[in-house]
């Protein structure tokens, strides 16, 4: 329900308490529930595909992205072969001007094709096409019968980011060990008390500052924000107050009168919150690849999703912190402050967490992403 300016006013004062007046500005305000709604599975399966196919697709868009752009799409050669692809509109030139991202995300997505087609009977061979990371066409999926695996499915619908509420605890090897073994001995665990952990903690507010008071790159970020309900389930992609983790009364003050992203204060909030995540956390992962070829980074984003899908059940968060590999100085000298052999592709704050809330960052439905 759309609320004014002026009538939130008039709801302060008809409140009379701000104690009584809580349910109702959440009410008023859609307290940011859309995403739980705009990202449900097809009610009925593709035309040409079956159900265990479709829904294939639909696991596979659980994957995240940068800003959750969603850059994947599928052309259906036949039910048992599959293009995916870099859908152009979907790029971020402005902070992924290479496309790097937009591999890894797609490497992300391809994985969950994978592990979604193991656990439906299906061995998914994925063979890349592309050479350069401009290139429309990425790579081909072929459909095989095989034993079905036993590969939890749930740990792809449950999957989430989440950046608040990280307890300071240092992570426990065994936790590190076993998060890193989809990486094998491409990612690196930093403890929070080491001098690295000084680096990154201050590169990752430092960059983040660099990037917000970078107009294109702020303005980029503007057109992937979703305010309000109506623009999730218009989109259903891109990044919403509820993805933020801004809900309740803050929520509705965004949406109210903080709503201008390129303003001075939009950008200070930005940067403040920033600094408050980055202090807290039980370690830093840097997940690196040999090289920035497609297959490397494809290769990276599927290796980092399997991680990924190992967090939920230890009660561990990653908060991927891209702004240093994104802007420079801290991009071209990230991997010599950290003696890296290979090329960084994420840094993520890890974290022990209590609370973790189910996911909440809305995916546009099959039938968007799929072409003929
Ligand atoms: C390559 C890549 C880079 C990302 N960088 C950031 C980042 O810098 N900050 C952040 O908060 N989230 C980052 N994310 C997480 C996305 O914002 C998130 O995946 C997306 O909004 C979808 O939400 P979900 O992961 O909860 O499904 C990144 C994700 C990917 C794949």
């Amino acid at each position: 329900m759309p609320l004014d300016r002026r009538r939130f006013v008039r709801v302060m004062m008809a409140g009379g308490t701000a104690l009584a007046a809580v349910p109702l500005l959440e009410s008023c305000c859609g307290a940011g529930v859309a995403g739980e709604e705009a990202r449900d599975p097809p009610a009925d399966p593709l035309p040409g595909l079956d159900r265990g196919r479709t829904d294939i697709l639909f696991l596979a868009s659980l994957a995240p992205s940068s800003h959750n752009i969603q850059p994947w799409f599928v052309r259906i050669r036949d039910a048992d072969h599959w293009v995916v692809g870099a859908d152009v509109n979907r790029r971020l030139s402005a902070v992924d001007p290479q496309n790097r991202e937009l591999m890894l995300s797609i490497g992300a997505f391809t994985e969950n094709i994978v592990l979604a087609a193991s656990a439906s009977g299906y061995e998914a061979e994925i063979e890349v096409l592309a050479s350069r990371a401009f290139d429309a066409d990425l790579l081909e999926v072929r459909l095989w019968a095989a034993q079905p695996a036993g590969y939890p499915l749930q740990r792809l619908s449950d999957r989430r980011t989440l950046r608040g509420g990280y307890s300071n605890a240092e992570l426990k090897a065994d936790d590190v060990s076993a998060l890193l073994e989809p990486l094998a001995d491409r990612a690196l665990f930093i403890p929070p008390s080491s001098p690295q952990a000084a680096y990154l903690k201050e590169a990752a507010v430092e960059s983040f500052r660099a990037q917000t008071w970078r107009d294109a790159a702020q303005a980029e970020l503007a057109e992937w924000i979703r305010f309000d309900d109506n623009a999730v389930f218009a989109h259903r992609d891109g990044l919403t107050l509820a993805s933020m983790e801004i809900s309740g009364i803050a929520a509705c003050f965004v949406r109210l009168f903080a709503d201008d992203v390129m303003s001075k204060n939009f950008r200070e909030q930005g940067i403040k919150k920033t600094a408050r995540l980055a202090g807290q956390g039980g370690g830093w992962f840097v997940v690196s690849s040999g090289d920035d070829s497609v297959a490397g980074l494809i290769e990276t984003g599927r290796r980092w999703q399997r991680m990924n899908l190992l967090l939920r059940e230890r009660g561990i968060a990653a908060h991927p912190m891209s702004q240093m590999l994104e802007e420079e100085p801290w991009r071209g000298e990230l991997a010599g402050q950290l003696g890296l052999t290979g090329v960084p592709q994420f840094v993520l704050r890890v974290g022990y967490v209590e609370d973790y809330p189910g996911p909440v960052s809305p995916r546009r439905p099959v039938s968007w992403f799929v072409r003929r």
